[in-house]
């Protein structure tokens, strides 16, 4: 059985395929649409979600399956203190696969470790967001047509964005990609992250904290919020929040042809006046995550429809 906990858990070859099959439902939706049929997702959630949540549910019911599950961790039995290891063995009695997000770097690797269906990571802490890494992959290969050389910008909170930790991991191993990192001094991307991914991998990157300066070289820039919910101190929060504003004026000086994304929410980082700009792809973006999600479930559920 496999399980999806870190997005290096998918070799390229694994993540083409995903893609190849995502395109597939795109152009055909209603040859996927009962592939899941007496099939019961469940959606254990210790921390908010709009977006990854609701499209791992309606992905399950576009396929023909059912959902079940938990948006908070109050409203589970986790409130009376039962362990993750012990809640994903009731689950797997309940459901065929299961997606979980926790504050916990490491939960569901530990859910994974003791359930007998497979378990998908959807979001551990400031760690990993392997299924928005999907969603980032498959939005770049169709509006950009490629996932090779790409100069990639990553600005905001780089600290304890999971989703930037998972999108660098995965595209490392594309040739000819390289990273711009936009942040504060104290909102950089972890050391981990940097020796064991980047120097390691021999990655061509820098890390600025002028959002103008590097606009023009950007094929991609990816925004992120600042993560009010890791900070330790509000004051810290308040200081950091606005540190970067991406706006009309800035977006004159980027190329006609670079995307925006962002895994959404949206605070204020990015103004609202550019959401008409061609390149802001974000909503495209939750668009894909819907379909990318559909073939990760038939994948781990092995109901892939011959040609
Ligand atoms: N992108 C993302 O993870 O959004 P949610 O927190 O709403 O799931």
């Amino acid at each position: 059985m496999r399980h999806l906990i870190n997005a290096l858990d998918l070799s390229v070859d694994d993540i083409n395929q995903l893609i190849t099959l995502a395109e597939a439902i795109i152009k055909d939706p209603e040859k996927y649409a009962k592939v899941c049929a007496g099939k019961i997702l469940a959606t254990c959630f210790y921390e908010p979600s709009t977006r990854t949540r609701l499209s791992f549910e309606s992905a399950m019911i576009h396929l023909g399956g059912q959902v079940i599950g938990f948006s908070s961790e109050e409203s589970s039995s986790a409130s009376k203190g039962e362990s993750v290891a012990d809640t994903i063995r009731v689950i797997s009695c309940y459901s065929d696969i299961c997606a979980m997000r926790h504050p916990k770097e490491g939960a569901p690797l530990v859910a994974s470790l003791h359930s007998s269906i497979p378990v998908i990571n959807a979001g551990d802490g400031g760690h990993n967001h392997p299924t928005q890494t999907l969603t980032d992959l498959l939005t770049i290969k169709n509006l950009k047509g490629h996932l090779d050389h790409l100069t990639v910008g990553f600005c905001g909170d780089l600290k304890f964005g999971r989703t930037v930790h998972s999108l660098i991991g995965a595209m490392v191993r594309y040739p000819g990609v390289k990273f711009i990192l936009i942040s504060p001094e104290e909102l950089k991307i972890p050391d981990y992250l940097r020796k064991d991914t980047l120097d390691a991998n021999h990655i061509d990157y820098k890390e600025v904290n002028v959002l103008e300066d590097v606009l023009p070289e950007l094929d991609l820039l990816y925004m992120t919020r600042v993560q009010r919910e890791r900070f330790f101190n509000e004051e810290d929060y308040i200081r950091l929040k606005d540190s970067f504003i991406l706006d009309r004026n800035k977006m004159k000086l980027a190329r006609e042809d670079m995307l925006v994304l962002h895994p959404l929410p949206r605070v204020n980082e990015i103004a609202t006046e550019i959401d008409d700009d061609p390149r802001a792809v974000y909503f495209k973006q939750v668009q894909y995550g819907v379909y990318i999600r559909m073939a990760l479930i038939m994948t781990l559920l092995e109901v892939i429809p011959s040609c």
